[in-house]
């Protein structure tokens, strides 16, 4: 690995170097959260040789990194170990199901249990004699056949696991069934499935409360509760969400939305952020959602670091109060890393002002800004239909002045601002509605070249009772993670200043709207490191 990291994370999951993509098996189990990694641990490129890396954690914060928990090494897995989840069977006894693939380039569903049930971290996994346990079913492609999701129980006390697939075009979500984890059945009709969208990847399927933030078991299911598929689309590279309203002993998920393909679509997160998996969190009686945050740079770029991936701070989820959407914010565990506190308050920004949020450290903070907006009646006309969020974010940048807005952080920005990454917001009338805009604009986040800048955004509704906007960011070195309005809206981005890097990094808030805003409550803390350290010898390490 390359010893001058600036872009190295301090709080963010990754292993010690090479390459990692998708979460993989989440769970807590007696006391202990376990995260997987699809890991290449030979490059930090994707290899043809994938396994299962293991992390265990007391606080899904810091990590202990394992050996391997699966690798290579059958016939029905031995070209690699994708994608896959895990599902604590009756007795408490977890199970993974992962796609090996096989000799042939098939792709197919495997089952591996824990060699020694006493061992808290569950070193160690064998694989089930009987495997493969699924293999291609007719109708789906014998290389777009993978991902087991998390099993649940039906009333009728079976299980049931969706896999991820696609015929031609068609993308589509396929359930088997099961009365002892190991023997499957096919269901002939597809549990989803989308027109010209090719392969659904990594489907997540939960419920999630109507009158609650607290998560559920993947099994519950009664009148208080509404479900959520995700689908992680392979050609658009993002997490599209579905509610709907699950029937169990239909075998049928009734979507509220259809996917369309527009920024209409519900997604977990309006920038980086794919191939995400949920998890019950008994301990807490939460749902927990982990996503692949992967790189902006260039492989050559990766090569050269040593490492390539990074995943999310974990994020607790639930049903957003209209039932119309999800909320997310970070697990409570990242406040225990805040060190020292920066609090700003009743501080008014006029047009074209920029305020320093200085004695932090910007390149790794914590920050949680309440703006107070003015009456939105004076806000700019705005009608959305057909307009694309993402470019009117990266059109109107965030030094072109608004009515309400642009407002917003200035983030890893150098000191003469060549270098920023502005996450903000705009605020439109539209017809008898309000509309916010949450951008986060990467286009002058570095001065090199060969970077991803592309810009991000997303519409929101607004109340129009509303008087104040929240916004949280969390920096670590090369990832911003924002959450806008209390979690209605997450955008993750990847970013490699050269100017704005470790000290030389700078936090501003700013207003660049004609109406004033105000700062009701900032507060920034820094952010102490995470401990990621190794156990054992891993075959990389
Ligand atoms: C998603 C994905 C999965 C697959 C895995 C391979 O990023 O393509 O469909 O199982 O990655 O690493």
């Amino acid at each position: 690995v390359n010893q001058n990291q600036p872009y190295r994370t301090s709080y963010h999951f990754q292993p010690q170097q090479n390459w990692m993509n998708d979460p993989n098996g989440p769970m807590y189990y007696k006391g202990v959260y376990h995260l997987f990694y699809q890991h290449n641990p030979e490059a930090a490129t994707f290899g043809d040789r994938m396994v299962w890396g293991h992390s265990v954690s007391y606080d899904l914060i810091n990590w202990i990194h394992l050996n391997h928990a699966i690798e290579p090494s059958e016939p029905y897995d031995i070209n690699s170990c994708w994608s896959g989840s895990a599902t604590i069977l009756e007795g408490e006894k977890p199970a993974i199901l992962y796609t090996g693939i096989d000799e042939n380039k098939h792709q197919v569903q495997n089952l591996a249990l824990p060699k020694d049930l006493s061992d808290p971290f569950l070193r160690e996994w064998v694989k089930h004699p009987q495997n493969p346990v699924m293999t291609p079913p007719s109708g789906v492609e014998v290389d777009n056949f993978r991902d087991p999701s998390t099993a649940w129980k039906g009333g009728d006390r079976k299980w049931r696991v969706v896999i991820g697939a696609q015929n031609g075009d068609e993308g589509k979500v396929i359930l088997y069934q099961s009365d002892d984890f190991v023997n499957w059945t096919v269901d002939p009709n597809p549990f989803y499935a989308s027109d010209n969208t090719r392969v659904c990847e990594c489907p997540d399927f939960f419920p999630v409360s109507i009158n609650s933030t607290n998560g559920l078991d993947t099994s519950i299911q009664n009148a208080s509760v509404r479900h959520v598929l995700k689908i992680s689309y392979l050609t658009r590279q993002h997490d599209y969400y579905f509610l709907g309203k699950y029937v169990s002993d239909q075998e049928n998920f009734i979507p509220d939305t259809k996917f369309t393909g527009t920024s209409s679509d519900l997604r977990f997160d309006y920038g980086k952020f794919y191939a995400s998996k949920s998890f019950f969190d008994y301990a807490k009686n939460r749902r927990i959602l982990w996503g692949w945050v992967n790189e902006s740079d260039t492989s050559q770029d990766d090569i050269h670091k040593g490492w390539a991936g990074l995943q999310s701070i974990p994020r607790q989820v639930w049903l957003d109060k209209s039932g119309k959407r999800l909320i997310q914010w970070p697990i409570e565990e990242v406040e225990k890393l805040r060190d020292k506190q920066i609090t700003i308050t009743g501080e008014k920004l006029t047009t074209g002002s920029t305020l320093e949020v200085s004695g932090i450290t910007a390149s790794q903070v914590d920050v949680d800004v309440l703006f107070e907006i003015p009456e939105l009646e004076s806000a700019e006309w705005l009608d959305p239909s057909g307009v694309d969020p993402e470019l009117l974010c990266s059109q109107g940048d965030a030094s072109i002045s608004g009515t309400i807005g642009p407002f917003g952080l200035l983030a890893l920005a150098s000191k003469d601002l060549t270098e920023q990454t502005a996450v903000y917001f705009r605020i439109y009338k539209a017809l008898n509605k309000y509309i916010g805009l949450m951008c986060s604009d990467q286009s002058r986040s570095s001065l090199r070249q060969d970077l991803d800048k592309t810009t991000y955004g997303t519409f929101f509704d607004i109340d129009p009772n509303v008087k104040t906007i929240s916004l949280r960011i969390l920096i670590d070195h090369s990832i911003i993670e924002s959450f806008g309005e209390e979690g209605k809206v997450c955008i993750t981005s990847r970013v490699y200043p050269s100017l704005a890097i470790d000290k030389e990094a700078n936090l501003y808030v700013f207003n660049n709207g004609i109406k004033n805003v105000v700062i009701s409550k900032l507060n920034a803390w820094s952010m102490k490191q995470a401990l990621l350290g190794n156990e054992g010898h891993n075959s990389s390490a």
